[in-house]
């Protein structure tokens, strides 16, 4: 579905601002398919009935704001079809979106995903590690928030930094359920008055996995629901542009403040390239350009098997009665007697008296490549 764009932003107007206004209307002037990812926090419609208080009568500060009330849910439901559907056309045809939200809203977001033509990827636990006790004891805790991710449609070839987020859970594929603590201490932005800025900035380290699993360094997410502007913050340390839409000027010009203290990480601690998006290398072209010479003998790491690299690309084994020969990976293979192996890691060559795996040689060319 096309929204009708009056008055257009121009990318200069939207890039690493924080507008203020109705999210809904805001995103009905950015140019459409030119975001690359969205994180949205909306209103939860927490239907709160009455103060809640704690065992020993202190008041709970819980989310009671305006911008948190609906008359109904079919209210609710109609303001979430509207902010979905602005939301999807600012997003590029390969981009992706994630929405949090608690019980009261999740499962209504998700239905409205779904109806609208997004299509869901995962749905991520944020399972906190001090969640707020359930002061009256009628029921569980409520411990954890859901996050949907869902790309633009069926067809959209989203971007997953799989690499990236193994690397985070120590070379363990990164799960659905996520531990991590909410926002508080230092992190916590406060008033003049001491008291939180907002009643639900979220904490970076939620925004940092969100923003690093699904963005390439130098790409746009957007945040309609910008709130403390925690989105922009954390995009700006890693590197991407961000676009942040909030009504209240207050919270906005905490967002603003808060990210012009920011300053971003150095390209080398962001700029993570999954391996599958690196530029494939045949070995051969490593004997093309002179990095390797016919002739030259590869060993593994503790020089037990050896072989002979040919001008073709192809290896030999030496000291084998069976010639065995072929690529860098088949004979890997063969000479450990294993089913497959990754040859760039593990044959190696000699450097000045040290033994360096051959993928070294690799990067070397991509850099090369990189640079011409
Ligand atoms: C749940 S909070 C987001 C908090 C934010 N993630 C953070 O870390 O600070 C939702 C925010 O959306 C804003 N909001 C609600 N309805 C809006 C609308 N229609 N347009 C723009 N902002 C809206 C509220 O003022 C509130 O700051």
């Amino acid at each position: 579905m096309s929204s009708q764009k009056t008055k257009p932003f121009t990318d200069k107007d939207v890039k690493n601002k924080v507008l203020t206004g109705n999210c809904v209307e805001l995103m009905r002037r950015i140019e459409s398919e030119s975001v690359d990812c969205i994180f949205a926090d909306p209103p939860y419609n927490l239907q709160l009935g009455g103060d809640l208080h704690r065992p020993n009568n202190s008041k709970v500060d819980a989310v009671d704001n305006d911008w948190d009330q609906f008359d109904s849910l079919k209210a609710y439901d109609q303001f979430t079809t509207q902010w979905l559907s602005a939301a999807r056309d600012c997003l590029k045809p390969d981009g992706s979106i994630w929405v949090i939200g608690s019980y009261h809203n999740i499962f209504r977001l998700g239905y409205i995903l779904q109806d609208l033509g997004f299509w869901i990827l995962n749905d991520v636990i944020w399972r906190k590690s001090n969640p707020m006790p359930n002061f009256r004891g009628r029921r569980f805790t409520n411990a954890h928030e859901t996050m949907i991710w869902a790309s633009k449609s069926e067809k959209s070839k989203y971007y997953f930094n799989y690499d990236s987020m193994k690397a985070l859970n120590e070379d363990l594929q990164m799960r659905s359920d996520w531990y991590l603590p909410l926002c508080t201490g230092g992190e916590r932005i406060k008033g003049d008055d001491g008291k939180k800025a907002h009643p639900t900035q979220k904490p970076e380290a939620l925004l940092s996995r969100v923003i690093q699993a699904s963005t390439r360094k130098g790409e746009v997410i957007m945040d309609p629901f910008f709130g403390t502007g925690t989105t922009g913050a954390v995009a700006k340390k890693l590197g991407r542009e961000f676009i942040g839409l909030e009504q209240d000027e207050t919270y906005a010009k905490v967002a603003k403040t808060r990210i012009d203290a920011i300053d971003p990480l150095k390209d080398i601690l962001v700029d993570v390239q999954p391996k599958r998006e690196k530029p494939r290398i045949p070995f051969g072209s490593l004997i093309e350009q002179g990095l390797l010479k016919p002739g030259a003998i590869l060993t593994d790491s503790k020089k037990k098997h050896s072989v002979t690299v040919h001008a073709d690309g192809s290896v030999m084994a030496q000291n084998r009665i069976d010639d065995v020969r072929g690529s860098i990976h088949k004979v890997g293979a063969a000479v450990q007697g294993a089913p497959s192996c990754n040859g760039w890691t593990y044959w190696h060559y000699e450097d000045k008296g040290q033994r360096l795996p051959i993928d070294h040689l690799r990067e070397q060319v991509r850099s090369q490549a990189a640079q011409q």
